[in-house]
Parts: C-alpha cells; sequence; structure tokens
C-alpha cells in the first residue's frame, strides 16, 4: 500500500529546511521499505507569488487527499503590507481549518546535549519534557465578527471575538487528557477565568471531563501566571492544555527554555489522526537563504509525522536516534551553538543526520 506525503516548503528558510528533511525521508523510506510517495505544493507567500493566492485549490486539494503533510514555514516581510485576507498566513490557517486539524501538539523536549544552550540555568530545565497541547481551529484567531469598522465618531476601531463551543473544548480536552495517561498523568489547563467567560465555560467543561480520566491530576492555571511559573519553574508541568492563542505564545516560550526554537517540532492531527506536522518556528526571513537555519525541528517533525499519522515507530525512532548521535558529535547550527560545538550548516546539519542513519 503506498501512502502520499504532500512537501509544503512554503517561504524564507523552509525550502532549506524542508528539502533536507526530505533527503531524511527518503533515506528511511528506503531502509524501512515504507512504501512512501511524495509530491510537492506551492502554500503562503510561494504560492501568492506564483498564483496570486497563498492556498491555491490544487494545494488544498492536494493537502486533502494526502495521508500526511510536511510543512516548512510561511510568511515574511514582502507580503506583510498585504491585505489581512491575502497574507501568507492565511495559506497555513486556511490548511489548519479546511483539514480540521484541531489538536496541536507542541513537544518541548531538553536534549541533555543543549543544556547550556538555554538562557535558563541549567539545574532549572535538564531533564524539561513538557507536551503543549493548542486548540488550533477555534478561539480568537478564527471567531467571527472581525475586522476594522469604522464608529460614528469617524474613529476606526479593530475587532476581533474570542470564543469556543462546548464540543469545541470537549474535543481538544480528550486528547489532551488522553496524552497525559501516556504520559506524567498530569494536566495543566491554561486559561484566563478571572477575566474571560469563554474560558470560564474552557474551565467548566474541563472539570466535567475530569471524570472520565480518573487516572490523570487535573489543574488550572491563569495564562499569565503560567507564563511566569514557564520560566520560573517548568519542570511542575507535564502536559499543557489551552487555546489557540495562548497555546501561540506559551509555546514560544517553552520553546525556548529548550534552548532554540530551531529544536521544536509539532503536529497538527485531525480526528482521523490525518496530520499536517511543522517546525515551531517561523520562516526567520532574516536567515533565510544563507544555509544557517536549523534543519532539526522540521527533521523531527517529519519523525513525528511518521509515528502519529504514518505508524512508523520504528522509522521515527531511527530518525530521532540519528538527531541525538549528531549532537552527541558536537555538530551544532548557530541558533544551538555553545563552546566547544562544532559549528555547521543546515546542509551540513542534514548531511550528517543522514550519516548517522
Ligand atoms: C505558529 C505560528 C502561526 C500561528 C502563524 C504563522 C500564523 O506563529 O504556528 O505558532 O500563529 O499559529
Ligand atoms: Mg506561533
Amino acid at each position: 500500500m503506498s501512502r502520499s506525503v504532500l512537501l509544503l516548503p512554503g517561504d524564507g528558510i523552509g525550502p532549506e529546511i524542508v528539502a533536507e528533511a526530505e533527503k531524511v525521508l527518503h533515506k528511511v523510506n528506503d531502509k524501512f521499505s515504507l512504501g512512501l510517495s511524495f509530491d510537492t505544493a506551492l502554500v503562503g507567500g510561494a504560492a501568492l507569488d506564483a498564483e496570486d493566492t497563498p492556498l491555491p485549490a490544487d494545494t488544498l486539494d492536494k493537502a486533502r487527499k494526502a495521508d500526511a503533510i510536511l510543512l516548512g514555514a510561511v510568511g515574511g516581510p514582502k507580503w506583510d503590507s498585504l491585505p489581512m485576507s491575502n497574507r501568507p498566513e492565511k495559506g497555513l490557517l486556511g490548511l489548519r481549518s479546511n483539514l480540521e486539524l484541531f489538536a496541536n501538539l507542541r513537544p518541548a523536549i531538553l536534549y541533555p546535549q543543549l543544556a547550556s544552550a538555554s538562557s535558563l540555568k541549567p539545574e532549572v530545565v535538564s531533564g524539561l519534557d513538557i507536551l503543549i497541547v493548542r486548540e488550533l481551529t477555534g478561539g480568537i484567531y478564527f471567531g467571527q465578527p472581525r475586522g476594522v469598522r469604522q464608529l460614528e465618531n469617524g474613529e476606526r476601531q479593530g475587532y476581533n471575538t474570542y470564543q469556543y463551543t462546548e464540543s469545541e473544548i470537549r474535543r481538544i480536552g480528550r486528547v489532551a487528557f488522553e496524552a497525559a495517561q501516556q504520559r506524567g498523568k498530569k494536566l495543566c489547563s491554561v486559561d484566563k477565568a478571572n477575566v474571560l467567560e469563554v474560558t470560564v465555560l474552557w474551565r467548566e467543561i474541563m472539570e466535567e471531563l475530569k471524570s472520565e480520566y480518573p487516572d490523570v491530576e487535573l489543574s488550572h492555571m491563569y495564562v499569565d501566571n503560567a507564563a511566569m511559573q514557564l520560566v520560573k519553574a517548568p519542570k511542575q508541568f507535564d502536559v499543557i492544555v489551552t487555546g489557540n492563542m495562548f497555546g501561540d505564545i506559551l509555546s514560544d516560550e517553552a520553546a525556548m527554555l529548550t534552548g532554540s526554537i530551531g529544536m521544536l517540532p509539532s503536529a497538527s492531527l485531525n480526528s482521523e489522526k490525518q496530520g499536517m506536522y511543522e517546525p515551531c518556528h517561523g520562516s526567520a526571513p532574516d536567515i533565510a537563504g544563507q544555509g544557517i537555519a536549523n534543519p532539526l525541528a522540521t527533521i523531527i517533525s517529519a519523525a513525528m509525522m511518521l509515528r502519529y499519522s504514518l505508524n512508523e515507530d520504528e522509522a521515527a525512532a531511527a530518525i530521532e536516534a540519528a538527531v541525538s548521535k549528531v549532537l552527541d558529535q558536537g555538530l551544532r547550527t548557530a541558533d544551538i551553538m555553545s563552546e566547544g560545538g562544532q559549528k555547521v550548516s543546515t546542509r551540513e546539519m542534514g548531511e550528517a543526520v543522514l550519516n548517522a542513519l
């Protein structure tokens, strides 16, 4: 049975890092006889340039049919002045909502080899292993109405709507409880229930779900405190579940605990376990085209893809072991460089992972 993987390199450093992950995928495809077939399509700014839309119909069609999707990154200053409805980011958001990829899993794991790359003290972060479960297709990112309107007094007013239905909260809650069951059995739900009604409901639903998962210890935390606790004592967390915008912010923060956002993968899944996999970092236009970006987050995302959407645990583990090995060898891209490391380019890092495989 042939299974199809759609590659969406996107913008900025996207094409450079996806190229390295692609080589790694081809290698494990041969080595473990996975029978994967690959296709590529345009998304984001690259699609805007070529076809005047950030999400061409052909790309969406291929994405719907693919068994799994690996995306690089979208966006960049070149397209920043376009109207909101036609920005590269709309390509990514459109894929997420059209495929109903509501469950975004963002693990923040500190590789022991990189303990000194974190800006926090090694004792605060060593052994760190957090999973952020971010709701990805609702909340203020998608709420209607939204826009900029003219008030009667002539002033313009920008507005967005923060909303969640019970069923949206329940399905992301279940993903998070189930993830906690597989891990340290602790779930912290992050909200702003002291101010926002939508998160009062969020908290209520999480409490309701608790009885279905008696082995999981549920706690709640306001988002401002969670932001503080993440840098103060991050190891208190096992699984965090939160809404779209809070999850966007907290996952960047959690990423930096591990030394570099250049190491963090993510998976976005729908209820059929179809998934889109992408590094947590963005398109990094400031370093695009220089061949210095860290391809490891994308390579580890490819491993997550093999595990979650393609049921190929052995191949996934082989990639993860290869990444660990190149870090042991002291190879470092600029973002994770520290004393004693050997600085390598994007391509050299990709080649090293290939060799370790
Ligand atoms: C992310 C990114 C996206 C988001 C952007 C590029 C739209 O920051 O995946 O975290 O805000 O979700
Ligand atoms: Mg983000």
